[in-house]
């Protein structure tokens, strides 16, 4: 099996994982979730949103949690962005590095940004070049690339033509969404067949939910093909609220055990993100869904 020798992981719990909680997190846990996390040798941790509040209420607080964070030098700490405003707001708030997401599935791009691809496309360039202008890092996404909740099948060649023009905007990488996690092995592989015919190899990461129990079985399957970035949440958080059914994120805890099996560098700490794991499923009074950080964690109990 090819691999490669090194992986990062983006660490997108503090955005993608908390932003379907029905409960209101208080700002203080999102803080210390985040402060935890960046002791664990993680390098990239997506932040928070600066979303409508109306459409994601409990991440409302974007500038407070930013405000009450510790950066550590080294770590980036990308923030979602859908519009101008946002851009705005992520400015103000001192943000250094925003993440635009687009859709390859019109039905979903209405109920998620409620503007068709096309609109999401111009609006993002303005986004793109103002960011870019100010000095700032761009990430992008595209939503939807194995499958639609609303249209069922996508088809790549659309995952590919909106990559491209999220990367021929700026972005430095482009992360491919499995928004309902029901992408399996070798559809992954023959998407990126396809998606790396014009998109390098290594501006691709992989984000995928782990609805179907396949994202560890796809994240292996995309190292294969070449892919060294891959997004994860840390206990499984996540979820989408415009993805009926959508479960959480690939856990982090499982990944990095899964890479550390296979001898793949991710500079992560096992122990220190079991930990996190931990605190934060406690903290949110939830199931930590990670198997290899509960398995861990009974281990040492
Ligand atoms: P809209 O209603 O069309 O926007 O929403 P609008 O420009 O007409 O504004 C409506 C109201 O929202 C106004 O306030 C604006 O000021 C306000 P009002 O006058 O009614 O009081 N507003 C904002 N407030 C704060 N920050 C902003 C902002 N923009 C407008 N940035 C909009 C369009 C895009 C704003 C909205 O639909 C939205 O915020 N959507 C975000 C949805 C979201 O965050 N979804 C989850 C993330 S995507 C995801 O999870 C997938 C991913 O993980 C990858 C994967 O798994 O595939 C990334
Ligand atoms: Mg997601």
């Amino acid at each position: 099996m090819h691999l490669p020798k090194q992986v990062k992981i983006v660490e997108v719990s503090p955005r993608d994982g908390l932003q379907n909680e029905a409960q209101t997190v208080a700002t203080d846990i999102k803080i210390q979730l985040i402060d935890r996390l960046s002791a664990t040798g993680l390098r990239v941790i997506e932040a928070t949103s600066f979303v409508s509040a109306k459409a994601i209420p409990q991440l409302q607080d974007a500038e407070q949690v930013l405000a009450g964070i510790t950066k550590k030098s080294g770590v980036a700490y990308p923030v979602l962005v859908p519009n101008e405003k946002g851009l705005q707001r992520a400015i103000a708030a001192g943000a250094q590095e925003i993440a635009v997401f687009a859709s390859a599935s019109e039905t979903f791009s209405q109920k998620n940004i409620n503007c068709s691809i096309a609109e999401s496309l111009e609006n993002y360039q303005a986004v793109c070049s103002a960011a870019l202008q100010q000095g700032l890092q761009v990430r992008a996404y595209v939503s939807c690339v194995c499958g639609c909740p609303y249209e069922g099948e996508v088809k790549p060649e659309k995952v590919v033509e909106v990559a491209a023009a999220l990367l021929q905007m700026g972005a430095y990488e482009v992360s491919l969404g499995d928004t309902i996690g029901i992408g399996s092995p070798a559809q992954v592989q023959a998407l990126l067949d396809i998606v790396m015919q014009v998109v390098p190899k290594e501006k691709i990461a992989v984000h995928f939910h782990d609805t179907y129990g396949q994202a560890l079985a796809n994240i292996v399957a995309a190292m294969q093909q070449g892919i060294t970035t891959v997004d994860a949440s840390v206990a499984g958080l996540g979820g989408c609220p415009y993805a009926k059914g959508a479960t959480g994120n690939v856990a982090t805890e499982d990944v990095v055990f899964c890479l550390q099996g296979m001898g793949i560098e991710t500079g992560i700490d096992f122990t220190a993100l079991c930990a996190v794991g931990d605190f934060i499923s406690k903290a949110l009074g939830k199931e930590n869904y990670a198997k290899a950080g509960t398995a861990f964690l009974a281990s040492k109990a």
